[in-house]
């Protein structure tokens, strides 16, 4: 059977496409007008100084550790629930992770683990807000603080998080959010760096293009041609006009994305409250969830099949169905080159092992979540033990 009900479809209007057909006309297609629009509104909506578009989020993970200029071999904590990039550009720095444990429930890094991993060659902390959940941030400030440690997060899935009624995006040193296709937000590709540091927001916005003085839009501006020089041999990770254009009317309409996403999830969470085979998603009282992905964990020694087997079945019944994550401390790479091993992180082992991500977007229907949640059920029903 084909997939009739996929894992995510972007909720794109007239207002996204005639702002991409007016930059596509103006012929100005690179960083420019409407990426400065953007960064303007994401600024104001943030409540940050400084707000930097980027063409990806891993973009930003890596220009916050790129602008450090850490000894080779220092060492940055973060979680193994993530996606590999969080992970990947503290290697692409030669720098070493160290996977810190999860805690149940939310899956976010466990803060009350952080500090038994720190050694004198740790210099930052990476929290990721796992499913759109805020980490403790207070508590990893507290250790940040006392430890003199930088503090990036990995906000890819934390646009509309909140914590402590604080909004993500203004607690951590940086801040990266992502607007890749399945975001609560989507400019195709994209991402955002926020910062209230004058002189990191500078060295980033410098790194983020090539190490120059001045960005294009600068140098061939009304202003007349303005020569750049060379400050740093930084990266090609500027944002286009052409994702500018959708970004621009997203983020006007991520309350109304934010309020079908925790309509859909709390649909979920009633839908499988009287199925103690699945645990749902736990929100702390400090939190606000983004709600960007809903992940359920399977009770395997209440089941007879596998996680995989399970979606596989799920797929079979034409829905689209997703993993996140299987911890990095399990994959190749890292096991190989950092000698990582399943009981680094027993929590995340086994998470790894039940987890999986129903589909949770705007786009949905109501009759789409119940039709989810009546499969899923039916499933539970068919192997129970
Ligand atoms: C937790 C996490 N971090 C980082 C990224 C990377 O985001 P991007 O694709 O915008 O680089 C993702 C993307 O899915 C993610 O889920």
């Amino acid at each position: 059977m084909s997939i009739d009900l996929p894992f995510h479809r972007a909720w794109l209007d007239d207002d996204e496409i005639n702002e991409v057909v007016d930059t596509l006309k103006s012929g100005w297609l690179t960083t420019g007008p409407k990426t400065h629009r953007f960064e303007e509104d994401f600024k104001e909506y943030i409540g940050c100084k400084h707000a930097l578009g980027l063409n990806s989020c891993t973009a930003g993970l890596h220009l916050s550790i790129a602008a450090m200029e850490f000894p080779e071999g220092s060492e940055v904590i973060t979680t193994p629930m993530t996606f590999p990039a969080t992970a990947n550009v503290i290697v692409h720095e030669r720098l070493r992770p160290v996977f810190v444990d999860i805690e149940p429930g939310t899956l976010n890094i466990d803060a009350g683990k952080i500090e038994a991993k720190i050694t004198g060659k740790t210099r930052a902390i990476f929290p990721v807000h796992f499913a759109g959940h805020p980490c403790d941030m207070d508590a990893i400030a507290e250790i940040a603080r006392k430890h003199n440690l930088m503090v990036f997060e990995d906000a890819a899935h934390a646009l509309e998080t909140s914590y402590k009624n604080r909004k993500i995006g203004n607690l951590g040193n940086l801040t990266s959010f992502s607007f890749y296709a399945n975001k609560n937000i989507t400019t195709g590709e994209g991402g955002m760096l926020t910062v209230n540091d004058d002189e990191l927001a500078d060295k980033t916005r410098i790194l983020r293009l090539h190490g120059l003085s001045k960005d294009a839009w600068k140098r061939f501006g009304k202003t007349g041609f303005s020569q750049w020089e060379l400050l740093a041999p930084g990266y090609k990770y500027n944002l286009t006009d052409i994702a500018a254009s959708l970004g621009i009317h997203q983020l006007k309409k991520t309350k109304k994305f934010f309020d079908l996403r925790k309509r859909y999830s709390e649909m979920y969470n009633e839908g499988f409250k009287d199925t103690p085979e699945i645990e749902t998603p736990v929100i702390k009282d400090y939190a606000q969830s983004s709600y960007h992905i809903y992940i359920i964990a399977l009770r395997l020694e209440r089941l007879n099949v596998t996680r995989d087997q399970f979606l596989n079945e799920i797929q079979a019944r034409g829905i689209g169905v997703a993993v996140h994550y299987v911890g990095l401390h399990l994959q190749p790479f890292y096991r190989e080159e950092f000698n990582t091993k399943p009981t680094d992180c027993p929590v995340a082992t086994d998470y790894s092992q039940r987890v999986l991500t129903l589909p949770l977007y705007p786009k949905m229907s109501v009759e789409d979540v119940s039709r989810v949640i009546e499969v899923v059920t039916e499933l539970v029903a068919k192997f129970r033990r």
